[in-house]
């Protein structure tokens, strides 16, 4: 499927269709002044966005103006996931993985040596993806999540592994 896709740097343009996938998406979205801040100048943080290619004929993808967006922070030889979330009608289509494997060889081409992430313990299917990946949990952090009180799994991914 990621023939059908394309990946980029996302601009504050892309601002509105971000919200509103992270809106669909997270019973505590990020805000839109959350998001505004990893777009400042001399921020460390990178967001990228996927579109469907021109073209592309699979129905729920070129229906969407925006698939899916993830956000990272890249400092030195450490690179943080701090969000991923795809368009309701275009999961189970590989997008989040395409978004992933792009954010992983971009980061490891610019010396990142680790890659690092945390996740909702219930988020089973995420965690999923991120061990296809190579992530392997390496610590817990109790009662992260204020909005529920939910434990935190940190993930590290080593880069040479990409
Ligand atoms: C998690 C999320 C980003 C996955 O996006 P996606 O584009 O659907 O993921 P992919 O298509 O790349 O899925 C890769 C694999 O993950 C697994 N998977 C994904 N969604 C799944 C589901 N609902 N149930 C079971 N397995 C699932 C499958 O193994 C899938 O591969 P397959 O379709 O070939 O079997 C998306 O569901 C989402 O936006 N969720 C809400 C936001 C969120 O939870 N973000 C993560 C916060 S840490």
């Amino acid at each position: 499927m990621s023939q059908a896709i394309k990946i980029m740097r996302a601009t504050l343009d892309d601002l509105d269709d971000i919200l509103m996938i992270e809106n669909r998406s997270f019973s505590s979205p990020w805000s839109r002044d959350m998001f505004s801040q990893e777009f400042k100048e001399g921020s460390y943080a990178h967001v990228f966005i996927a579109k469907p290619l021109s073209g592309c004929s699979v129905k729920p993808l070129a229906e969407n103006r925006l698939l899916g967006y993830i956000c990272v922070s890249m400092l030195f030889d450490e690179l943080h996931i701090l969000n991923i979330a795809v368009d309701i009608p275009c999961r189970r289509l590989g997008v989040a993985t395409a978004l992933l494997h792009f954010t992983l060889d971009y980061a490891k081409e610019n010396g990142v040596k680790s890659a690092f992430l945390e996740v909702r313990q219930s988020h089973t299917v995420t965690i999923g993806i991120y061990e296809k990946l190579g992530f392997v949990a390496i610590a817990w952090r109790k009662k992260y999540y204020s909005d529920n009180g939910e434990d935190a799994i940190v993930m590290l991914k080593k880069m040479s592994e990409v």
